[in-house]
């Protein structure tokens, strides 16, 4: 339970990681503001100018930024379309974010942003190029933000997943790289979203009072082979 009723603004709380990390924190007794796609668009200028515009002034303590796209291609094959939405979903409309809900952080001098980068935004893969200059791109965010920020009690983290149980990974993981990926997982599972979910609600929490600027992987171990 946390001490005080803390406003969380997440995006991506439709599905997947995002619906398990606003499931979590609402359980916890967070107030947790998740917009529908209607009312903010990440990969539309014009849906996210009006939805930073109609927040400016809104007093959110926490800032979860989920929402994310995977269009994997081979690099001759990337449509430029592809890379324009991927950029503004992943890294723009996040850095937007936390301009605007930095404002009434600092005046509380109190925050937590959370960035959910994934693995590929450590490491890569074949046709993950435009996927992992934005997650790599997240990463130098949540640094940048955590210098800039910290003084300001706002502490700022990016969270890494690995493959996890999602309708992402069943879009981009075929049975066949199933096989492939698993004996490269010491845990020799995929994740549950409600894992990614946990690490989430510790780093925002009263209980993390120390912890900013890091890339935290929860990878089952992947990236440590
Ligand atoms: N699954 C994995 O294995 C994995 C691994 C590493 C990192 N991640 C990262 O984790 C995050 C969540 O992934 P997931 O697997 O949970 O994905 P998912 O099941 O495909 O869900 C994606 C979420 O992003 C939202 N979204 C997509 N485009 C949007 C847009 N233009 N504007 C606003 N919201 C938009 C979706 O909303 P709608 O319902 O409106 O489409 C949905 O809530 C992403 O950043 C992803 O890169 C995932």
């Amino acid at each position: 339970m946390t001490m005080k009723k803390r406003k969380v603004l997440l995006t991506g709380g439709s599905r997947g990681i995002g619906e398990a990390i606003k499931n979590e924190l609402a359980g916890a007794g967070y107030e947790v503001v998740a917009p529908e796609r209607a009312e903010l668009d990440l990969a539309d200028d014009k849906s996210l100018a009006r939805f930073l515009e109609k927040n400016q002034g809104a007093s959110f303590d926490i800032l979860i930024n989920v929402a994310g796209i995977n269009n994997i291609s081979p690099l001759e094959a990337i449509k430029d379309n592809d890379i324009d939405e991927m950029m503004a979903v992943n890294l723009v409309g996040p850095l937007k974010l936390a301009r605007m809900a930095s404002a009434g952080m600092k005046q509380k001098k109190w925050g937590r942003i959370v960035n959910i980068s994934s693995i590929f935004g450590v490491v890569s893969k074949e046709k993950r190029t435009v996927y992992s200059a934005t997650k790599f791109g997240i990463n130098g965010i949540t640094k940048a933000l955590a210098v800039e920020l910290g003084p300001y009690n706002i502490l700022v983290n990016s969270v890494c997943p690995g493959y996890t149980e999602t309708e992402l990974t069943r879009k981009n993981v075929g049975e066949e790289d199933r096989k492939i990926i698993l004996p490269n997982i010491p845990l020799r599972r995929f994740a549950q979203p409600d894992e990614i979910a946990k690490v989430v609600r510790f780093l925002v929490s009263e209980d993390n009072t120390y912890l900013t600027g890091q890339i935290i992987i929860a990878d089952g171990g992947f990236t440590s082979c």
